[in-house]
Formats: C-alpha cells, structure tokens, sequence
C-alpha cells in the first residue's frame, strides 16, 4: 500500500550523512529511506513509490552523476525529482548533474533549513508532474476505448445499413413484384433516412480517423481544373432540381501534388453547402486559379449567407448556423470541419466571405507544384 507520507530517499556511501538528513526529514514529516550506492537507489526506486532524492555526488563505483542518468531513463524514475548534494560549487559539475537529469541541487556543508525548502519545492514539482502522467494516463485509456468503439461502429453500424440499403434497393427495382404508391412512398422513406443515416456514419468515422492521425494523404499530381470539372458533374442534378445555374470557371494549369479523393470531397461539401444554402433558382460558381505559388479554389453562391458573428465557427464541429437549408436538405454540421482537416493535412488554408443575405465565397488555397 502507498504511504501517507512523501517519501525521500538518500543517497550518500556515508551512514553519517544520511543520519544528518533523517532527522530533519522526518520531524518534517517524511518517511526517509537511506541507501549507500547508485545500484541500490535504482533498485529502491524500481521497488518503492519513492517521491524526491537526495543524491549524493562524489560517491565510490556508480557517481552520483551516472545514478541520476541511470534513474531519469526508468519509468518510475523520470518522474522523481533528483536534487544533487554537492561539496563542491563546481559550475561545471553542477551543468553535469542538471544536463544527467537533476532537477536541483544543495551544496555540502548543508544549510537544512534550504535543504528542507528545496525538498518541499521538489514535491510540489513531483506532485504537479504525478497529476500530468496520470491525466495522461487516463486520455491514453480514453482514445483507446474511443478505438474500440470505432472499429466496432464502423463495422456493427455500417453492416447492418448496407444490408437495410440494399434491399430497400432491390424492393424499388420490383424485382420481388410490383409494389402500389404508399409502399413506394414508404420504401423511399426509408432508402433517404438509411443514406443520411449512413452519411453521418461515415463522417464520423473519416473525422475520428483524420484526427486520431490514422489517416495518411495518398498524394498523386492532380489537375484542379479537371477534379472541378468532376465535380460539378456529379452536381449537375442537384443543382438542377433546385434550378440554381453552376458554373464553372477554369484558371489552374500547373499540377499540385494532393490526394486526390480527398480534394473531390473536399470540393463535393463546398459544393454542395453552395447549392443546400441557397434558394431555388440562385446561383454557385467554382473557379480556380494560381497565385502566389498556390492552387486558389473559390466556390461562390448567392444563398442565405452567413453573419460575421457567426463567420469564425464555421468549421467547427456540429457546427450548424443560423442559415439552414433552402429547400428542406439535411446534414449533421460535420462538412466543413471534414474539409478544414484534409486541407490542414495538405497544409494549405482555406478562409470564407459571407455577410447573412448576401450569399458566401469559400476559398481554399493548396501549394503548387511537387
Ligand atoms: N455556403 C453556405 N452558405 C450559408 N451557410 C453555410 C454555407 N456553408 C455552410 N454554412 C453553414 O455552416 C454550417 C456548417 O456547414 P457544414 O458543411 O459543416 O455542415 P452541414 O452542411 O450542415 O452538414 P453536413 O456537411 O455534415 O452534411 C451549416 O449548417 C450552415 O449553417
Ligand atoms: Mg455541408
């Protein structure tokens, strides 16, 4: 069990010197342990729940010097304040002792009176420094158990709403019979909630994975022009169903080395939030062009907008505003924060315009070139 007391251990090959330290230590109420070289003080400290030493310098065998190296490099041991008992006031000895690992040091004869503070200044070091690891501790079962529960919500999520999807899917072609106008209606129901469903699923994921460092760029040399072009084409209906006119304005020649599903996705939520906010029959534009040794990509609407208040959470998750769809769309506020990460992973920027009514502009900049 852990004692109630810190408890300080002494180093010192003289019984004399540590008998010097007790007494003092413990009317201060400490337990002290004494050992008389730097292999039985490594052992104590692999063995104890040690909390400061006093570490004695000149010392036959392991110096005092190599027993603080040999500590600090343990588990246990990084975490305990070392304070060096010196006779000398050598500058160059004390640089040794600090640059081995000692975080203090008291030089011989021994004021106790300092000697004691800079034991209470030690702990107090040492309590801090117990509180970080086990904090951090604690975090690291945290993502771990955050690991777990995605690897099972990718796989017992995702599972089950493909299979929902896809005979939701094979009901509508009436390959199982000829269905009336309510188990259509119904069927189409439940084919658009499964998508959402199974959209919010996998932005969930792609985000846990990105920002756990799980997610590496596949880079290739990209042509921007042609990944707008891709994606408005794949836009093409959306747009169209809202009579909003996309165009396209081409301006970047040169390749940029990028992955390119990333950037498509990228391209796809700007898109798509042009088109989501903004009314029936608006417009969204995307262009690009190459300016100051970067790729600018720029998507242009006419929509709802965004007030400035509102402007610096944008990318934030869950992140959703005010300005809401325009004609009853759905989305979970995770787009952007998507499309932030990968272009920080890119190390470009990426920075909006908007004033509420008067539609908004999203740039994002990636370097050119290899
Ligand atoms: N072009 C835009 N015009 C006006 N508001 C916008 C625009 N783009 C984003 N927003 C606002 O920012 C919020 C966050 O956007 P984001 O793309 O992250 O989420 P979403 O589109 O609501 O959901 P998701 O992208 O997850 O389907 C939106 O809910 C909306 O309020
Ligand atoms: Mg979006």
């Amino acid at each position: 069990m852990r004692q109630e007391k810190p408890l300080i251990l002494v180093v010192d090959d003289e019984e004399s010197n540590i008998i010097v330290f007790k007494r003092p230590l413990v009317k201060a109420g400490y337990e002290v342990m004494g050992v008389s070289d730097g292999a039985a003080a490594l052992m104590a400290v692999a063995e104890n729940d040690i909390d400061v030493i006093l570490m004695d310098w000149m010392m036959p065998g392991m110096s005092g010097v190599e027993a603080t190296a040999n500590i600090k490099v343990t588990p246990q041991g990084q975490l305990i304040p070392i304070i060096m008992v010196t006779a000398k006031a050598d500058q160059t000895d004390i640089k040794a002792g600090l640059d081995a690992g000692a975080d203090d040091y008291i030089t011989k004869p021994v004021e106790m009176e300092e000697a004691l503070a800079r034991v209470r200044s030690a702990l107090r070091q040492r309590l801090l420094e117990k509180g970080l690891h086990e904090a951090n501790e604690q975090l690291r079962r945290l993502m771990e158990l955050k690991d777990d529960f995605l690897n099972i919500a990718s796989h017992d999520i995702r599972s089950p709403l493909a299979s929902i999807l896809g005979f939701a899917d094979e009901l509508q072609r009436e390959d199982t019979g000829p269905l009336n106008e309510k188990q259509k209606r119904y069927l189409d129901i439940i084919v658009r909630a499964g998508k959402r469903q199974l959209k919010l699923v996998n932005d969930l994921l792609d985000l846990a994975r990105i920002e756990t460092g799980k997610d590496e760029l596949h880079k290739t040399l990209v042509m921007m022009d042609s990944l707008l072009a891709e994606t408005c084409e794949a836009m093409l209906y959306t747009a169209k169903e809202k009579e909003i006119t996309l165009t396209r304005v081409k301006g970047c020649s040169q390749p940029l080395m990028a992955d390119e599903g990333k950037i498509l996705r990228v391209l796809s939520n700007l898109v798509s939030n042009a088109i989501k906010f903004t009314p029936k029959g608006g417009a969204v534009e995307v262009s690009c062009k190459a300016a100051g040794g970067e790729c600018v990509v720029t998507v242009t609407d006419s929509g709802v907008g965004i007030s400035a208040e509102e402007l610096p959470k944008l990318f934030g998750k869950f992140s959703k505003l005010s300005s809401r769809p325009t004609a009853g769309e759905h989305g979970s506020g995770l787009g952007l924060s998507i499309t932030k990460q990968i272009i920080d992973m890119h190390k470009g920027r990426i920075w909006a315009e908007s004033a509420a009514g008067q539609g908004t502009s999203l740039h994002f900049a990636l370097p050119l070139g290899g």
